[in-house]
């Protein structure tokens, strides 16, 4: 097979970087576009330096001009966009920036993908958050976590868009513009809306990244706050899983082009915080000390993707399970203590 051509913005992220790994041993040519405005892409650029051939494009997506010339240069097979204001505390703070970047900075990619390489396959790194607070699933305790009362499989696709928070609808609005881009100009475009990806290489904080935080905090003994009881649920998937994926997508562009796919661990794999917490206490072989605040706004008590789309259209299941993702994960703080 020819080597293909991949951007990657937000490559030097969370995600971006693990892609980036991934496909760059792949076949792929990777272009990773990134601002570096998150805390620790220096070091991931570090890391992909050390297995990795690929370019770097210091750039923000809000810069159309430095995106056309890119886009045009490159002649990309796919786009995987990922550059992204990742935390919904920081949208409420600053919601002109996310707007800027979220909405306004997708559709510059997406217009310029339009003008520059229509052929590229695309696909946008969207999120649960498009579904809001979901009012009509209803919850019920179960011992130390939520769970749904009548919604075995999780949310489906088919769940009404509800944006919730300044995050929420400026990601909201991005997803909506890839599906109509797909569909008006007949780019192979994508919307993966992911639920709560864990994995190495996430510099997680206590406004983001919440497996990994819990893990660094954890393992520095940092305080840890727990918003609500605890016995919140999250579907978890460690992000190899996820960009495969996007592998899936990016190899039938005919089965994936013009849909949004919920993109998590489905009801297999989820974990409340005070489960996550346990786990950790057991490997530490200590208690963890825990401060209990108020639930956040919009916090729900339990969000579970419904992930059959992914494998009825593309064959995709996830693989890792929690034990062994979070364990992987603790092994890379403790190994990498002097990044935090
Ligand atoms: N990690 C999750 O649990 C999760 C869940 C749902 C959706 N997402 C989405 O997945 C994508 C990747 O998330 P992540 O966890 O890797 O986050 P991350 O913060 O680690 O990565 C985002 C990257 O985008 C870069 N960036 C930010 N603003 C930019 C700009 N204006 N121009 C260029 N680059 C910019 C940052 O420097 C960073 O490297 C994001 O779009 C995020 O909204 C993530």
């Amino acid at each position: 097979m020819a080597t293909k051509r991949m951007l990657i913005t937000g490559g030097a992220g969370f995600v971006g970087c693990n892609a980036a790994r991934y496909f760059g041993g792949r076949n792929w040519n990777v272009t990773v576009l990134d601002n570096l405005s998150r805390a620790g892409t220096d070091k991931n650029l570090e890391w992909l330096n050390e297995g990795t051939t690929f370019d770097f494009v210091h750039l923000d997506v809000r810069d159309r001009a430095g995106i056309d010339r890119t886009l045009k240069e490159g002649r990309f097979d796919a786009v995987l966009h990922l550059a992204a204001q990742v935390a919904v505390t920081t949208s409420v703070t600053d919601p002109s920036a996310d707007f800027a970047i979220n909405a306004l900075g997708t559709f510059n990619m997406l217009d310029s993908v339009r003008l520059n390489c229509p052929e590229a396959v695309f696909i946008f790194a969207s999120t649960n958050k498009v579904y809001g607070k979901i009012a009509g699933a209803a919850t019920e305790l179960s011992g130390t976590r939520y769970r749904y009362a009548d919604r075995p499989h999780g949310i489906s696709e088919t769940e009404p868009l509800d944006f919730l928070s300044p995050y929420g609808c400026s990601k909201g609005a991005a997803d909506q513009y890839t599906l109509d881009f797909a569909r008006i100009y007949n780019i192979p475009a994508t919307s993966f809306r992911q639920s709560c990806i864990y994995g190495t290489r996430q510099f997680g904080v206590e406004d983001q990244g919440w497996v990994a935080w819990f893990a660094i905090a954890a393992l520095l003994r940092k305080d840890i706050t727990i918003y609500g009881d605890g016995k919140q649920v999250r579907d978890v998937l460690h992000v190899n899983d996820l960009v495969r994926a996007y592998e899936a997508a990016i190899r039938s562009p005919e089965k994936a082009a013009q849909q949004a796919f919920n993109v998590g661990g489905g009801p297999q794999h989820t974990l409340s915080l005070l489960e996550l917490i346990d786990i950790l206490e057991k490997r530490l072989d200590r208690k963890i000390p825990l401060r209990f605040d108020a639930w956040r706004p919009g916090d729900q008590q339990v969000y579970v993707s419904d992930i059959r789309k992914l494998d009825t259209l593309l064959g995709w299941k996830p693989e890792i399970p929690v034990t062994e993702g979070v364990s992987q994960l603790c092994a890379w703080v403790s190994q990498n203590k002097a990044l935090f």
